[in-house]
């Protein structure tokens, strides 16, 4: 009896160690230890043997069964091991393969020449101040000299939300906000960038635009002029559009200056000989200015016989299109990331 344990134990002991995976052992465990195992069976027949030798056969027998319940873990957690082991082995990560590219987005052409522009007048002293895009009718056009009724309120079509707020078809509206503001009458170096809104829809006008005003306001005897104006627009056209770009100016009228002008610059497609862009002429025109209006001082608080100043004003969206030769100003508008990518670090490289 003793030899057939022993028998069944070195057999159980050699096919544990042989054995490649889980499901081997499962079986094995089934096989020895199972309610249908050899041991098993023999422990049945235990009353068939003498009162003495029961207990001596019965001890084999469960040390048999430990001994190879042992053996059955020993073999499970080796078994774990390699599986563990085999799958790290497949699943390390290979750093010498490419990442995955993080999709990233690029700045928006408008807020690139709007940071431009910022850029070079900060350089030059000016403040960049903001207003409101929903304004009054006192500011949009009263405090600049159109009063209701004044005929060149028709050239900006406009929301009027109620009779007396809209948005804002000019940014001009910031100069009388700015003078106003000012009780000690400083000096007024300020740009305001930001959107305006006008009732038209085109290739090259969306009901949504953006502009930019300059205001510089200072006491006469430092004897402020055109010059100062014609110098200021020559540096920041040549800085948004190129060196050789050349200004001409043109008389003409805004209510809020006298003498205005209309400054065109060289057609940078062309180079000013004449193209498609510039219809022959050479020329395109880009900005609003002149000397601020007596009118609009006195209105907004300031002496015109003691101050004197100029202003400015051009369309982002316009200078954006030249520079960056955008055909169709609704592109700037509509979300498309085929346009938008083009832009990405495009003068940042
Ligand atoms: N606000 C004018 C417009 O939207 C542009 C303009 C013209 C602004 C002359 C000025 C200026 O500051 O002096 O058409």
């Amino acid at each position: 009896m003793r030899e057939k344990i022993e028998q069944i134990q070195k057999e159980a002991e050699e096919k544990i160690s042989q054995i490649k995976n889980m499901q081997e052992l499962q079986d094995l465990k089934v096989k020895f230890l199972g309610k249908k195992s050899e041991l098993s069976n023999l422990l049945k027949t235990l009353g068939t043997i003498s009162p003495e030798e029961r207990p001596k056969v019965g001890s084999f027998v469960n040390e048999a069964r430990t001994k190879i319940e042992n053996r059955i873990q020993e073999a499970e957690e080796k078994i774990k091991a390699i599986v563990l082991s085999e799958k790290l082995e497949k699943e390390t990560i290979d750093i010498t393969l490419p990442a995955t590219k993080i999709k990233r987005g690029s700045k928006h052409p408008l807020n690139r020449v709007i940071e431009e522009i910022e850029d070079l007048f900060v350089s030059m002293g000016y403040d960049v101040v903001e207003g409101p895009e929903l304004e009054t009718d006192e500011y949009c056009f009263e405090r600049l000299n159109l009063p209701s009724g004044h005929p060149a309120r028709d050239m900006q079509d406009s929301f009027y939300i109620t009779d007396k707020y809209l948005l804002r078809t000019q940014t001009s509206s910031v100069q009388a906000r700015t003078m106003v503001i000012n009780e000690e009458k400083s000096p007024i170096r300020i740009i305001t960038l930001g959107k305006t809104y006008r009732r038209e829809d085109d290739a090259t006008h969306s009901h949504q635009f953006n502009q930019i005003e300059g205001l510089v306001i200072d006491k006469k005897d430092t004897k402020i002029s055109l010059a100062d104006l014609k110098g200021t627009l020559e540096v920041f056209m040549k800085k948004m559009l190129g060196e050789k770009t050349e200004l001409r100016f043109r008389p003409s009228y805004f209510p809020f200056t006298e003498p205005s002008y209309e400054v065109d610059v060289t057609c940078f497609k062309c180079g000013g000989k004449g193209c498609s862009l510039c219809k022959q002429t050479g020329w395109i025109e880009l900005l609003g200015s002149g000397m601020v209006h007596p009118n609009v001082l006195k209105m907004n608080g300031y002496d015109p016989e003691k101050y004197a100043g100029f202003a400015f004003g051009t369309g982002i969206d316009r200078l954006a299109m030249f520079k960056y030769g955008i055909t169709d100003m609704r592109y700037l508008y509509t979300n498309d990331i085929k346009f938008l990518s083009q832009f990405d670090r495009k003068d940042e490289e």
